[in-house]
């Protein structure tokens, strides 16, 4: 019997043991605010609560809808504006002043990660990303907020090569920007030593339908697509975050984890390939897919992902652009996605 115990609790604690070394991610959406008729910033946040979306992604500060955010259990993701890298980069003071006008007054809300310049390399701020980034760490240090991730947002094109996902690699342009990012984050402490990137499984599928299919594009293909060296994948979102963990290893970094910062299907816009239908199954097969598993390459760590977005924003690009959203600025769902 007493054997039968220790059988037991020894199994209890490995199984304890085992699940600490995978990483639980979970799924937020991004709140875009490029729309003329969308909700007020706290009926957004009640739509996030009531759809059980634990997670927000604001490009850059908003007192509003940081207002709204106060006091709830929701998870975010602020944004540092591309405009303000320049000044952010030359100067502790003025990281400082940032995260003292920023963060610190909304001291009931749970602010897990600044990104700090969005798509911004390659691109005239590229030298600024990696200093900027420094002192808005030192500075959230020095006010008691170590624990908060900073971090930049990289796009699909800060890489030369991304098929097969092995030959991942940054563009001659992006590298040395992106050397200077990855040298800061591999000295940070785990679990703050995360890069963020953009995964547009549509914009590939779009851009080259004969070699794209839509199954792998949309995680139905009912098998193994592309075979790698050995590593297996049956999905296109899954191929592009492993180009960029590719990437990083070309570059001398094993060490530092991807988290998505944008990823989604437009529900319309593009006849034949977009529709509530096609946006639906690609944005719930991910939710149940990273939920569940890592990549190929990282199989044990399972990523924090951000849909994008929140709403269809009637003053961004007309087309595709304009439609990326879960629900219509009514709050009624453009169709139906479970996040649980
Ligand atoms: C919220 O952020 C903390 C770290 O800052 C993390 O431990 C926790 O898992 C996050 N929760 C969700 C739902 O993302």
């Amino acid at each position: 019997m007493a054997s039968t115990w220790n059988a037991l609790i020894l199994l209890i604690i490995l199984s304890i043991l085992l699940q600490q070394t995978k990483h639980a991610g979970s799924i937020g959406v991004n709140y875009g605010l490029n729309g003329d008729n969308l909700p007020n910033p706290a009926t957004v946040v009640q739509l996030f609560n009531s759809h059980g979306i634990q997670k927000l992604r604001l490009f850059a500060p908003n007192l509003q809808v940081q207002q709204a955010l106060e006091g709830t259990n929701i998870n975010v993701s602020l944004g540092v504006a591309n405009d303000d890298l320049a000044n952010l980069a030359g100067s502790q003071a003025a990281a400082n002043e940032w995260v003292k006008t920023n963060i610190l007054p909304f001291s009931k809300t749970h602010y897990q990660y600044v990104t700090v310049g969005n798509e911004a390399i390659p691109g005239p701020n590229s030298q600024q990303v990696a200093p900027a980034m420094r002192n808005i760490k030192t500075a959230l240090n020095s006010a008691g907020l170590s624990q908060i991730t900073v971090t930049t947002v990289l796009a699909n094109t800060a890489l030369s090569f991304s098929f097969p996902p092995s030959q991942g690699a940054f563009s001659a342009e992006a590298t040395p920007a992106i050397t200077a990012v990855l040298q800061f984050l591999n000295e940070q402490e785990e679990p703050n030593r995360v890069l963020m990137v953009n995964v547009y499984p549509y914009f590939a599928f779009a851009a080259d339908p004969q070699h794209v299919t839509l199954e792998y594009a949309q995680f139905t293909a009912p098998g193994t697509v592309v075979n790698d060296h050995g590593l297996e994948y049956q999905n296109l979102f899954d191929a592009m975050v492993d180009a960029f963990y590719a990437a990083m290893e070309n570059v001398g970094v094993g060490s530092v984890r991807i988290a998505v910062s944008e990823t989604g299907w437009p529900n319309g816009g593009q006849s034949g390939i977009t529709s509530p239908v096609l946006a639906e199954t690609y944005n719930q097969k991910l939710i149940d897919h990273v939920k569940n598993s890592g990549t190929p390459k990282k199989p044990s760590y399972f990523m924090d992902v951000f849909i994008f977005a929140m709403f269809n924003e009637n003053q961004k690009t007309p087309g595709v652009e304009q439609c990326f959203g879960l629900f219509y600025p009514s709050g009624q769902p453009v169709y139906s996605v479970s996040f649980n």
